[in-house]
């Protein structure tokens, strides 16, 4: 039986890929390459120094900065990207998540975040929803990236919670897979050409009911 439920943040919370794109976007201008919205999809639930791997390989220019100069690019996009979510609203919850996440609550399921951004705190405080879960496991505390399930072990683990009990909401490959790893039951959230290998496939939370957490 489902106990608790664990919520990526980025994309299936917020729309915060559209931030991160941004950002990088930016940051491959600067650098004097393009970054396109498809090549933005190969970063979502990617670390963010993954990502600068990717990004800079997408432009050809692997091996051109030594890890102090990386570092400091990872440093600027950052940068560029609190500028963006330090303005957040509440409005850009995504439709149906405080909905159902007030049902689970409702059920005495219990609640948890397991994100790879170490920015989820902030976005979490903007649109006021910090203190509604049990726990939140983000980029701070994990040293195993998605697609490992360290991410939502610890969670399940904070919440004192069997990993079998658990069903994890994601919106990334490497997340579905991190929680199939976990031994949790897998919901993806987007489009199905996208998410392999999840028990179910959503596109978003309006209207959904508790009959979601039902497995055969
Ligand atoms: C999420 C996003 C990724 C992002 C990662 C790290 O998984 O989907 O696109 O790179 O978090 O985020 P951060 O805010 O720490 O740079
Ligand atoms: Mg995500």
């Amino acid at each position: 039986m489902i106990r608790a439920c664990i919520f990526d943040l980025d994309g299936v919370i917020v729309d915060t890929a559209k931030y991160h794109y941004k950002a990088w976007k930016r940051l491959a201008n600067e650098l004097g390459f393009e970054f396109t919205e498809e090549d933005n999809e190969r970063l979502k639930g990617v670390s963010r120094m993954t990502s600068l791997e990717i990004l800079l390989e997408i432009g050809n220019k692997k091996g051109e900065y030594t890890e102090d100069e990386k570092l400091k690019l990872a440093t600027k996009k950052n940068e560029w990207y609190r500028e963006y979510i330090t303005k957040m609203e509440k409005d850009e919850i995504l439709p149906g998540v405080e909905g159902f996440l007030e049902l689970l609550r409702q059920n005495g399921v219990k609640i948890a975040i397991g994100s790879a951004s170490k920015n989820a705190k902030t976005i979490l405080e903007r649109i006021g929803l910090i203190d509604k879960f049990d726990a939140i496991v983000d980029g701070t505390k994990i040293t195993k990236a998605k697609p490992d399930p360290q991410v939502f072990t610890k969670a399940a683990d904070e919440m004192n919670e069997k990993y079998e009990d658990c069903v994890v909401f994601e919106d990334s490959q490497a997340g579905i897979d991190a929680a199939l790893a976990a031994g949790m039951k897998a919901i993806a959230v987007g489009k199905p050409e996208n998410l392999k290998n999840a028990h179910k496939i959503i596109s978003g939370f309006k209207n959904k009911d508790f009959e979601l957490l039902m497995f055969d």
